[in-house]
């Protein structure tokens, strides 16, 4: 039988979230161990020069983000792992998957959107890249010409955008690209992680407010504290209503995720708590035994290694990306 492709990415924009742990990671641990899985992730770096960001912080931010790649169990002979900026090639297919996509099309995008209302003249602000960011998302994944796309609910528009430029190269220039389809969790699973003091809001690696976000290497002191600290209402009644308790289902969902058990399960055992404070602090313990892992592991790793990872698949993923891209080349007339 042949393999499944499943792909995968990070922008190294900041510090790892425990969003982007249940939301993508996680998932990633399990479909890792199926022979027929061929996993692919990357970090994308490129994507990461769309806000200022030092030489210094975008060096360290990849490290960061691939040590605890490796830290949290994701395995190189398993899952073949690459940098963004390793595979030239997505530069090409990114102008030719540009010509194919309207500035109205992108300026309909919520994460543009988001940026582009938040100040006046913004135009004149914002870098095109912003912009041309899910152009560049799209050309990760065409590339390698995956099955499955494994990814947090934030990205669905994206991949929704990816799924359209790939009808149309296949309708346009009788291409095969597979139809791509997103792998994203059902929110009772963890698809879309809620900031903690703003359960309406996705938890972000970029909050200005930082008591919102669990970072991986958080101190777990502080972990608790942020957790204990987390909006909840004035019920004492613990069970899952996105809508009338949304801080109460968040931690409802961080928990059962993490204990991986179902959330009917998660509801069941604090069925007869009425003490918020005890509920957080079991949610609190359950995070920090993660945690405590993870960064065991993080600590334990040695920087050498990394590029020895990056190297590990390299040859092979190249070939795939060229030989993804030479078909798309020759069929849109760029080969003579
Ligand atoms: P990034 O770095 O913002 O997030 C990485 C992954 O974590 C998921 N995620 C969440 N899941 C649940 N709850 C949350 N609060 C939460 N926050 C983030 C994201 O959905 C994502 O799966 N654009 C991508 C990187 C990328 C990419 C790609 C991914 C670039 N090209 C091609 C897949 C395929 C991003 O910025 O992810």
């Amino acid at each position: 039988m042949e393999k499944k492709r499943l792909f995968s990415g990070l922008t190294s924009t900041g510090r790892l979230t425990l969003g982007n742990y249940i939301g993508s990671l996680s998932k990633l641990l399990k479909l890792q161990e199926d022979k027929n899985n061929e996993v692919i992730i990357f970090i994308a770096n490129l994507h990461a020069l769309t806000i200022p960001i030092t030489k210094a912080e975008l060096l360290r931010n990849v490290k960061e983000n691939l040590k605890l790649y490796i830290a949290i169990g994701i395995d190189p002979k398993k899952t073949k792992i690459y940098l963004q900026s390793q595979i030239e090639k997505v530069n090409e297919l990114f102008y030719i998957l540009s010509t194919m996509t309207t500035i109205g099309q992108l300026e309909r995008m919520t994460q543009y959107k988001d940026k582009a209302t938040k100040q006046a003249n913004s135009t004149f602000k914002i870098p095109t890249g912003i912009l041309f960011y899910p152009i560049l998302m799209a050309a990760d994944i065409i590339l390698f010409n995956p099955d499955y796309v494994i990814v947090g609910n934030d990205q669905k528009q994206h991949l929704e955008f990816t799924r359209d430029l790939i009808l149309k190269l296949n309708n346009n220039y009788d291409t095969d690209i597979k139809l791509v389809e997103a792998k994203i969790a059902d929110l009772k699973e963890g698809a879309k992680i809620m900031a903690l003091k703003n359960p309406k809001q996705k938890m972000s690696k970029s909050d200005q407010n930082k008591d919102n976000t669990i970072y991986l290497l958080d101190d777990l002191l502080e972990v608790k504290r942020k957790i204990l600290g987390a909006l909840t209402d004035s019920e004492n009644k613990i069970y899952y209503d996105l809508e009338k308790k949304a801080g109460v289902s968040n931690l409802l969902v961080i928990y059962s995720t993490i204990k991986n058990i179902s959330l009917k399960k998660a509801e069941q055992e604090f069925k007869n708590l009425t003490d918020y404070r005890k509920f957080k602090e079991i949610v609190a313990d359950q995070v920090c035994n993660l945690l405590a892992k993870i960064q065991k592991n993080y600590h334990n790793l040695n920087d050498d290694k990394l590029i020895e990872i990056l190297n590990y698949n390299l040859k092979y993923l190249k070939k795939e990306a060229n030989k993804n891209l030479d078909k798309i080349k020759d069929k849109i007339g760029l080969i003579l």
